[in-house]
């Protein structure tokens, strides 16, 4: 990474952070001294220990969202509170907290600002480690969400998941399991995977060319795209709920005919995890704090590898070559970049 100054807040104290001058490859990543942003009302400044690495943030680095340049990407942290912004209550400066910035991003930093709703304070898990902390906000609370506010599963309900060994695959095959799923099974990209996928609980793990001739599905959680949707979409039994939630294979859309759904009684749905923080934070912030709770109790395992900020490219390009299983956060706080 090469280094430079950019002023992206307001002018003041100083620090180091990792920007996006431009859009391209993991190359552009670069190391800056920023400024410190302040916490506005409703807000909370957190002193960043880790950010979770996102499939996310790859495509926020490539230009598919609109963000204006130059900017923090990081959608989610641990660390610890540093400032409270006007009419926050119920936390306190000190506290050591997990967060999702995705709202505002920005985790890629030694401060991130992020809405007091988005905050799941660890307190009464101190045997959660911030380095874990860090790995749930965006994947485990998508989990959450897609298989009990979109899906609806039910109990004895069969769930096929795609990408089952990736962040968020390895978290829907351990919540379908919480929710009281029947059968769960996960697709993989390539065999080397079916066993990290299997350790994440699921019943069978198939390769991800072979969906047809492994039966009905009631729900099919898709983040690949291209194929994998279509054979997805005809897996489905009458009645069963097709979940859209990425496109991590660069696929071209696939065309979906509403007369089809009409005509075999199936149903499709999206989720997005940034667009469901900002119209609904509460909502966001309780499954933050129901999926950090479960994962202190150790209902929800995660497999994390740990990067130092300073090593963000190299992090962005493991997750691009699809070869990674689990998680990768960054150490923030005591790397210098
Ligand atoms: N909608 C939301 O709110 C939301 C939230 C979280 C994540 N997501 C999406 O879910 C997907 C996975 O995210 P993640 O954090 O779990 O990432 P990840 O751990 O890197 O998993 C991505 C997986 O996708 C599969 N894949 C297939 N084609 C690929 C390709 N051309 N390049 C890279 N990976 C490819 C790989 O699994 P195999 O080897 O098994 O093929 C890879 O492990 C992404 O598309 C992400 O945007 C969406």
């Amino acid at each position: 990474m090469t280094n430079n100054e950019f002023t992206t807040g307001r002018p003041g104290r100083r620090m180091k952070a990792v920007v996006i001058p431009e859009f391209g490859g993991a190359d552009v990543l670069t190391a800056a001294e920023v400024d410190v942003p302040e916490p506005g009302p409703g807000q909370v400044a957190i002193d960043v220990a880790y950010a979770g690495a996102n499939f996310a943030e790859i495509l926020y680095r490539q230009g598919l969202a609109d963000v204006p340049l130059p900017f923090v990407p990081g959608i989610e942290v641990s660390g610890h509170i540093r400032a409270l912004g006007d009419g926050v209550e119920g936390l306190a400066v000190g506290q050591p907290v997990a967060a999702l910035t995705i709202v505002d991003s920005g985790g890629y930093a030694e401060v991130v600002v992020t809405a007091a709703e988005l905050v799941a304070p660890l307190d009464a898990h101190p045997r959660l480690g911030l380095d874990l902390a860090a790995a749930l906000p965006s994947n485990s609370t998508t989990a959450h969400l897609v298989l009990s506010q979109v899906a609806r599963l039910q109990p004895g309900e069969r769930v096929l998941v795609h990408a089952a060994a990736g962040g968020v695959g390895s978290q829907l095959g351990q919540v379908a399991r919480r929710l009281g799923a029947g059968r769960i099974v996960g697709t993989v990209g390539s065999p080397a995977k079916a066993e990290s996928a299997r350790a994440f609980g699921y019943d069978e793990v198939i390769p991800r060319d072979q969906v047809a001739g492994a039966g009905e599905f009631d729900v099919v959680v898709d983040m690949v795209g291209g194929p994998a949707r279509r054979a997805g979409l005809d897996a489905l039994a009458p009645m069963g709920r097709l979940i859209v939630m990425g496109n991590a294979s660069g696929a071209d859309d696939v065309g979906l005919s509403a007369n089809e759904l009409w005509l075999s009684g199936k149903t499709v749905s999206g989720f997005n995890l940034a667009a469901f923080s900002a119209a609904f934070p509460a909502a966001a912030g309780r499954a933050l704090r129901h999926v950090v709770a479960a994962a202190a109790d150790g209902g929800l395992r995660v497999r994390v590898a740990e990067l130092p900020l300073d090593r963000a490219a190299e992090a962005h390009r493991r997750i691009e070559s699809g070869t990674t299983t689990g998680k990768l956060v960054l150490k923030v706080a005591g790397t210098e970049i």
